[in-house]
């Protein structure tokens, strides 16, 4: 069992990377083998709309986002926990969800050789907002929950959070709590 967690944030040891941490732990907790990756560490271009992977199923941009599909085709549970930024996901997550598009054919359909394993996977999503209303990321859910939606994908439990500065959200035990419960139910 293999859960990846994917940091949004390029705020290392920040809010979303600390829940993103409760949430690996939990999985670990339940047995799973986890893995992070910090997008702000990767290169990520933006999708191009070539076209290129709808015959072949491999993004023609060669970058760090290869590696990443396949870490995503292999595990079985994906992790995402990323900030709003002006109403939205960082620029980081949305080039890494833009390159999503490597997974889909010509006609918007999950490329045949990825559905077995895309078919059974479970996403995690979990949102940070310095707004006290923790729904001020839901913009970011309705991508994700879209998304899912359209690729067949199982959407766990969302965890939404609120803090400000870095490392603020330590101190808020039960949203903690929440995101590791949401890592340790995730691995079946
Ligand atoms: C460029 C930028 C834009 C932001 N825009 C918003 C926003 O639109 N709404 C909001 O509630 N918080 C906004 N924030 C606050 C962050 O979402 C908040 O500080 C969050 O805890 C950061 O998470 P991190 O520690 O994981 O980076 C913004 C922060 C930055 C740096």
């Amino acid at each position: 069992m293999k859960v990846l967690g994917i940091l949004g944030s390029p705020r290392i040891g920040g809010n979303s990377d600390i829940l993103l941490e409760q949430a690996l732990a939990g999985a670990k907790d339940a047995g799973a083998e986890v893995e992070k990756i910090v997008l702000s560490k990767k290169k990520i271009a933006g999708c191009l709309d070539c076209g290129k992977c709808n015959d072949t199923g491999v993004c023609a941009i060669k970058d760090d986002m290869l590696e990443i599909h396949k870490k995503i085709l292999e595990a079985d549970v994906v992790i995402h926990s990323v900030p709003v930024y002006f109403w939205a996901m960082t620029s980081q997550m949305k080039a890494y969800l833009d390159r999503w598009c490597a997974f889909f054919d010509a006609q918007w359909r999950v490329h045949k050789a990825y559905r077995p394993k895309m078919k059974v996977k479970r996403i995690g999503l979990i949102t940070l907002c310095g707004d006290p209303n923790v729904f001020t990321a839901d913009p970011i859910v309705h991508s994700f929950k879209n998304t899912c939606q359209f690729a067949g994908l199982n959407l766990l439990e969302v965890v939404q959070a609120s803090a400000g500065a870095k490392g603020e959200i330590a101190n808020n035990e039960a949203v903690k709590k929440r995101a590791y419960d949401l890592g340790r139910k995730s691995v079946k």
